[in-house]
């Protein structure tokens, strides 16, 4: 799966960033950041509102927010495809898991830079995708970290011996010289904001990513 992050395109031009890549994406990433997760401010429900409306794409919403018990179940219930809420932000993952596939959307679990995936591993069968940060979030743009990727290694195993349906989501620094890197370590869903929304051709880099991830 290719993700395309929002967060590099043109605020102003929501709507145009949907369409160019809306026949090679396999979902649309959005950056929800309330200043207090993270240090940024990006898109809330009403963007989201919109956005369900202006594409087919589905959302897969990563929520960089503190109190995502409180906010969460708000964008499966707007149609999000997917939600992730962050570990660190949460103390009850599983209680969430649960009421967002209640709701009716993908439940999914982000790791961040700093947060070991370890006490995780035994909740992952609430989960439908775990979102393993290849930076630190809060921002695009920022340089992949391969030493991440022990992470995505350790949950590829998780998932093979405990036959999950769980996709594998890296997000960070995802471009033409990391992608393959990602994938070999075990990541099955890539997002990608810069080496998208920064290329001339968004829908070329896509192909290009997909080709560089099947390899
Ligand atoms: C950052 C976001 C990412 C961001 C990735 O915290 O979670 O989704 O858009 O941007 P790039 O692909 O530019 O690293
Ligand atoms: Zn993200």
């Amino acid at each position: 799966m290719i993700a395309p992050s929002l967060l590099a395109a043109d605020f102003a031009r929501l709507a145009e960033a949907c369409s160019a890549v809306s026949e090679d994406a396999d979902w649309l990433h959005v950056d929800v950041m309330d200043n207090h997760f993270v240090p940024n401010l990006t898109i809330g429900t009403p963007v989201v509102k919109s956005l369900k409306a202006a594409t087919d794409l589905p959302l897969d919403c990563h929520l960089m927010i503190t109190d995502p018990k409180r906010w969460a179940v708000g964008y499966a219930e707007l149609g999000a495809y997917n939600v992730s809420f962050h570990a660190e932000a949460c103390d009850d993952p599983v209680g969430l898991a649960r009421d967002l596939r209640a709701a009716g959307t993908k439940a999914g679990l982000a790791i961040d830079r700093d947060t070991l995936i370890e006490p995780y591993l035994d909740m992952l069968p609430e989960f439908d995708t775990l979102l393993i940060m290849t930076i630190k979030a809060g921002f695009g743009g920022q340089a992949f970290m391969p030493e991440l990727l022990d992470k995505v290694r350790t949950a590829r195993n998780a998932v093979e011996s405990g036959h999950l349906e769980l996709r594998i989501e890296v997000d960070g620094g995802i471009a033409d010289d990391t992608i393959a890197a990602a994938a070999e370590a075990g990541a099955d869903a890539f997002v990608a904001g810069t080496a998208v929304y920064g290329a001339a051709d968004p829908a070329a880099a896509i192909q290009r990513l997909r080709a560089l991830a099947a390899h």
